[in-house]
């Protein structure tokens, strides 16, 4: 079943353009949607946004969101099918990924390092690491080889000297990647991951208990940990590995200078404190789906 499983929970829920918007917006979220970029959003003739089917309507608003990204279409995939899902327990994927040369992969390589586990196409950690140049590297891990090649294309015409994506299955290969890193560990993010339903393929969840431990023991005292899932369940499954780790506390305040961010009554943040929401998140959100986020912190 898989993802497609969601997909169908999905468009069973609200169909409305009830898209809850972060308080963190940026100027490119909150613009209007006459904007035209050569990707996907165009301005009239085309049918408003209410119009269209929910599918090109959250392709649009993801291209929104993106939009200071200016990232060129020019670089599609050809017309090889991007596998919505891969089996991460398949043979092919249990050779852990090589560690680069981080000297080559980051101008500094000692800079505090964000890795984002099952980054699809990157977009999300591009914009971070656009706003940081020079403060924090980022790493996005994904197990989907095409969508890592197009990630790197789009990473290199922006010319973001932070920021590096590995076709690797964060589950088995995250542990050397990050022990060899130069740097730091500060941040590690799990947004959205495949949720495989059956409880029989939840053994290919990303998250897994030595996935847990090697984020926790590489992680430095203050380094924090985001996860985020639109299915309850998945996100059950990752608070739960979490909440058990001694070692974390779990950040139920955050002060963000301009406005506070805290939880609902079961715990799950209010909203998204990176500033920017993933694409998952985009297309969840088109839907009316709820979030479940949780942010935690490791003693110092
Ligand atoms: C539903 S997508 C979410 C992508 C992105 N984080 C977001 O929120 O938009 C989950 C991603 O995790 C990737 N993934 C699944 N298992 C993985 C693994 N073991 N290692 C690395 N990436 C994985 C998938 O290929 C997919 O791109």
């Amino acid at each position: 079943m898989g993802w497609c499983c969601c997909s169908r929970w999905l468009s069973q829920s609200r169909l409305t353009i009830g898209v809850s918007v972060s308080p963190f917006l940026s100027t490119a979220r909150s613009c209007s949607l006459s904007f035209s970029s050569n990707c996907h959003v165009s301005s009239s003739p085309q049918p408003t946004l209410q119009q269209q089917p929910p599918l090109t309507r959250s392709s649009q608003l993801v291209a929104l969101e993106y939009a200071d990204l200016n990232l060129s279409c020019n670089l599609d995939l050809g017309h090889v099918r991007i596998r919505q899902h891969v089996n991460p327990l398949s043979s092919s994927f249990s050779v852990p990924a090589q560690v680069p040369d981080w000297n080559q992969v980051f101008a500094d390589p000692t800079l505090p390092l964000m890795v984002d586990i099952g980054c699809g196409s990157g977009r999300f950690l591009m914009w971070l690491a656009k706003r940081t140049p020079k403060e924090r590297n980022f790493l996005g891990l994904e197990i989907r080889q095409r969508i890592v090649k197009r990630a790197e294309s789009w990473a290199k015409d922006l010319a973001l000297d932070n920021i590096h994506f590995l076709f690797a299955n964060a589950t088995i290969s995250f542990k050397q990647l990050v022990e060899s890193y130069l740097g730091p560990l500060v941040l590690v993010s799990i947004l959205c991951p495949d949720p495989h339903f059956k409880k029989r393929h939840h053994k290919r969840r990303v998250l897994q208990k030595p996935l847990v431990g090697a984020i926790v023991d590489n992680l430095m005292p203050g380094g924090q940990v985001f996860i985020q899932s639109d299915v309850l369940d998945m996100a059950l499954d990752m608070r739960n590995q979490f909440d058990e780790v001694e070692a974390l506390k779990h950040i139920d305040f955050l002060n963000l200078g301009h406005s506070a961010m805290l939880c609902d009554s079961e715990g799950w943040l209010l909203s998204n404190p990176m500033g920017m929401r993933t694409e998952r998140e985009i297309h969840a959100e088109l839907e009316g789906a709820k979030i479940y986020r949780r942010l935690y912190q490791k003693h110092m």
